[in-house]
C-alpha cells in the first residue's frame, strides 16, 4: 500500500485556520460560561442531572488533551493523573461533585497548558488519509465536543437557582407568518452523510430511505398551543399518554413544561434567572419526550420518525438532493437560525424565514431541538469511529433521537444530519418538538 500522502499545503493552511478559529471559538464561549459566575458556583452541582461546571470545564481539557496532545500529536500526557476523574462513563454525573475536581484556577490553569500544546502541533501535523486526522477530523470532533459541553453548561445555567448571570439580545421578531402542516410527497431520499468532513460516526453513512407521503408542521409547536392542550386537562386526561408516559407524569406530578408557573389566566416562566410572561408564539421548550407525544396524540397527530424530520429539513424536490441544511449547503448564518446562544431563547414562529426548507418547513435547525419518534440506532452500515462511546454505547429503545440543534447549540455542531438522544423523560435540555401525519391517498401527490 502506498504511504498515506500530506495534502496540498494551500489547503492545510486553510483547513489549519478554519480549525484554529473555531477552536478559539468554543473557548471564549466556554470562559464566559464559566467566568460570569463565582468559584462557589462553579465547584457546586445546581442539580442531580448535571455536573458541576468545574467538571465540565476540566473534563474539555482532558478530552483535548487525550485526543489532539496524546494522539494526533504524539505528546507527553500533560496531566494523566486526572483522566479517571474526567472519564463521564466511569464518573457518573451524581458523584461528581464529591470527586477531588481540579479548583477553577487549577482547571483554566490546564486547559490554558493543553490549548498551548494543541496551537503547537497544529502547526505541523500532516492532514494525512489517516481518518482521525483527515480533514482534521480530530480536531472538528474536539471542537464539537467543547461546544457541547458549552451547551451542556448552559442548561445547568438555566437549572442555577439565583440572580441572573447571563445576559443577551431577544432574537429577531416574525417577518412571516407560518403555520399550518406542509405535505412531503412519498419517495426516496438521501439520509446520512458520506462527505461531510466533521460529521460524526452515527450520522454516516448515506443511504437512501422511501417513505410514504407525510405531513409534517411548517413550525415547531409553539407555547400558545401547548398552553391549549394544557387548558384542555391533557395532563390529566390518560387517553393521550403513553403507559410508561402516563406512570412518569403521576410519579413526577408533571403539569406544565419544566420552569413554568401559573400567573394569573396565563404562564410565566423563569428564564435564565427572571420571571417572564410565555409568549404564545415562540416554541415550546422544557418538555420531554412523554410530554411531546402526548401532545400529539391530543392533536390528532404523531413525532415525525427521524427520517421524516430528516427529509423535510434536507430534500429538495427541484433535484432530489439531501442538502446540508434547509437552505441549502452554506454554513448557517444569523439570518438562517437561531444557534450559537446569540440569543438565549427560541425565536418566535416566522422569524427565520431565510433558514426555511423548499417545501416551505420553518425553523428546523436552532431554536429548540426536535424529539423524534424514533428510538437511537445506527444507519445501515454504521461503524463505530473513533470510539464506541461516542455513540454506540447508547444505541437501543433507552433513547429517543432529537434533531436540529437549539438556541443553545453552536452552529459547529449542528447539521442537517446531526443527531442527538436522551432518555424520554429528560427535560433539562432545550427540547420542543413539531407533530407529523400520514397523510390519506387523496391528499397525496401523485
Ligand atoms: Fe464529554
Amino acid at each position: 500500500m502506498p504511504a498515506p500522502q500530506p495534502r496540498p499545503e494551500g489547503g492545510c493552511a486553510r483547513l489549519r485556520d478554519r480549525i484554529a478559529v473555531e477552536l478559539a471559538r468554543a473557548r471564549a464561549r466556554t470562559t464566559l460560561l464559566t467566568e460570569v459566575v463565582d468559584d462557589g458556583e462553579l465547584i457546586r452541582q445546581h442539580s442531580p442531572l448535571m455536573s458541576p461546571l468545574v467538571w465540565d470545564l476540566a473534563h474539555v481539557g482532558n478530552q483535548e488533551e487525550l485526543w489532539l496532545v496524546r494522539d494526533v500529536g504524539g505528546r507527553e500526557p500533560v496531566r494523566c493523573d486526572i483522566d479517571e476523574l474526567y472519564d463521564a462513563f466511569k464518573q457518573p454525573r451524581r458523584d461528581r461533585p464529591t470527586l477531588p475536581l481540579l479548583p477553577p484556577a487549577e482547571a483554566r490553569a490546564y486547559l490554558g497548558t493543553v490549548r498551548d500544546k494543541v496551537y503547537d502541533l497544529l502547526d505541523a501535523v500532516a492532514f494525512t488519509e489517516r481518518p482521525l486526522v483527515a480533514d482534521g477530523f480530530a480536531f472538528g470532533m474536539i471542537v464539537q465536543h467543547e461546544q457541547q459541553h458549552d451547551e451542556t453548561m448552559l442548561a445547568t445555567h438555566q437549572l442555577r437557582a439565583g440572580p441572573a448571570a447571563l445576559h443577551a439580545p431577544a432574537p429577531p421578531e416574525p417577518s412571516v407568518r407560518v403555520g399550518g402542516e406542509v405535505l412531503v410527497p412519498a419517495g426516496e431520499f438521501v439520509m446520512g452523510t458520506d462527505t461531510d468532513p466533521w460529521a460524526l460516526d452515527n450520522e454516516r453513512p448515506a443511504h437512501r430511505v422511501d417513505l410514504p407521503a407525510y405531513a409534517i408542521d411548517a413550525a415547531p409547536v409553539t407555547n400558545g398551543q401547548y398552553a391549549a392542550f394544557i387548558d384542555d386537562g391533557g395532563y390529566t386526561d390518560q387517553r393521550w399518554w403513553s403507559p410508561a408516559g402516563w406512570e412518569h407524569r403521576v410519579r413526577e406530578r408533571l403539569s406544565a413544561p419544566m420552569h413554568w408557573r401559573r400567573d394569573g389566566d396565563g404562564w410565566s416562566y423563569r428564564r435564565f434567572g427572571r420571571w417572564a410572561r410565555v409568549r404564545a408564539d415562540e416554541p415550546v421548550v422544557h418538555v420531554c419526550w412523554y410530554e411531546a407525544q402526548a401532545y400529539a396524540a391530543w392533536a390528532g397527530t404523531r413525532l415525525p420518525t427521524e427520517a421524516e424530520w430528516e427529509k423535510a429539513a434536507r430534500w429538495d424536490p427541484s433535484t432530489g438532493r439531501s442538502r446540508r441544511y434547509p437552505w441549502g449547503d452554506e454554513e448557517p448564518t444569523e439570518a438562517h437560525a437561531n444557534l450559537d446562544q446569540r440569543h438565549l431563547r427560541p425565536a418566535p414562529v416566522g422569524a427565520y424565514p431565510a433558514g426555511a426548507s423548499p417545501l416551505g418547513v420553518h425553523q428546523l435547525i436552532g431554536d429548540v431541538w426536535e424529539w423524534t419518534s424514533t428510538p437511537f440506532g445506527g444507519h445501515p452500515g454504521f461503524a463505530a469511529f473513533p470510539y464506541r462511546e461516542y455513540s454506540e454505547v447508547f444505541f437501543g429503545d433507552d433513547h429517543r433521537v432529537l434533531r436540529g440543534g437549539s438556541f443553545g447549540t453552536d452552529r459547529s455542531a449542528c447539521r442537517g444530519t446531526f443527531r442527538n438522544w436522551d432518555y424520554p423523560i429528560r427535560r433539562q435540555i432545550f427540547s420542543g418538538f413539531r407533530c407529523a401525519r400520514d397523510v390519506r391517498p387523496d391528499e397525496s401527490y401523485r
